[in-house]
């Protein structure tokens, strides 16, 4: 039986930014639509903040498992809240935010990763960074640089573990 997959999925500017802490600072549809078609049906596995930067929660058709240390209550209706990092052998996407990724990375078996050509304008006090991808995964898939409706460059990338 093939094993279960373990993805990690981000967007972030050429220089490291996920987030100033809130939310993304880009507007990017055709992100927002490569992100449910890759998570879609699956469990999707965040942090308690990226929980509370989404504009509609739950993640529609998908489980909603949400880290936290708070007791699940109004907060985090249509998701499933648990104190520690879950059980990442069954088949999930993480989807941030940075504390996630950093703790669950090392498990990780693919990254979607969606670079955008951008310099957000974020207080350094306030940027979030995505991980390093470091050499244990390669580069498998990539696009060219595709221009959205909103005018920003973006490409798509999969990395898996080597
Ligand atoms: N560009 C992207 O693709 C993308 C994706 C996701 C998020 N983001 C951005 O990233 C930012 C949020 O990221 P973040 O790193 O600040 O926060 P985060 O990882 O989303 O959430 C952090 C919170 O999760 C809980 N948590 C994390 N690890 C835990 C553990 N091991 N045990 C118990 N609780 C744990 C804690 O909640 P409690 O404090 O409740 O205990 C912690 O405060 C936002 O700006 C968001 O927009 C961007």
């Amino acid at each position: 039986m093939q094993r279960p997959t373990l993805g990690a999925i981000w967007a972030q500017s050429t220089d490291g930014i996920i987030g100033d802490g809130v939310g993304m600072p880009w507007h990017l549809p055709e992100d927002l639509q490569h992100f449910k078609q890759i998570t879609s049906g699956h469990p999707v596995i965040m942090g308690r903040r990226t929980w509370e930067s989404l504009p509609i929660k739950p993640l529609p058709g998908r489980k909603n498992i949400v880290i936290s240390s708070r007791e699940a209550g109004s907060w985090s209706q249509g998701a499933s809240v648990v104190a520690d990092i879950p059980d990442l052998s069954a088949d999930a996407w993480i989807i941030g935010g940075a504390q996630v990724y950093a703790a669950t990375l090392d498990e990780v078996d693919v990254i979607e990763r969606t670079l955008i050509d951008v310099h957000p304008d974020v207080p350094v006090s306030n940027a979030v960074y995505a991980p390093r991808i470091d050499d244990d995964f390669t580069l498998v898939e990539e696009t060219g640089w595709l221009e959205s409706s909103t005018s920003l460059r973006y490409k798509f990338q999969r990395f898996e573990r080597a």
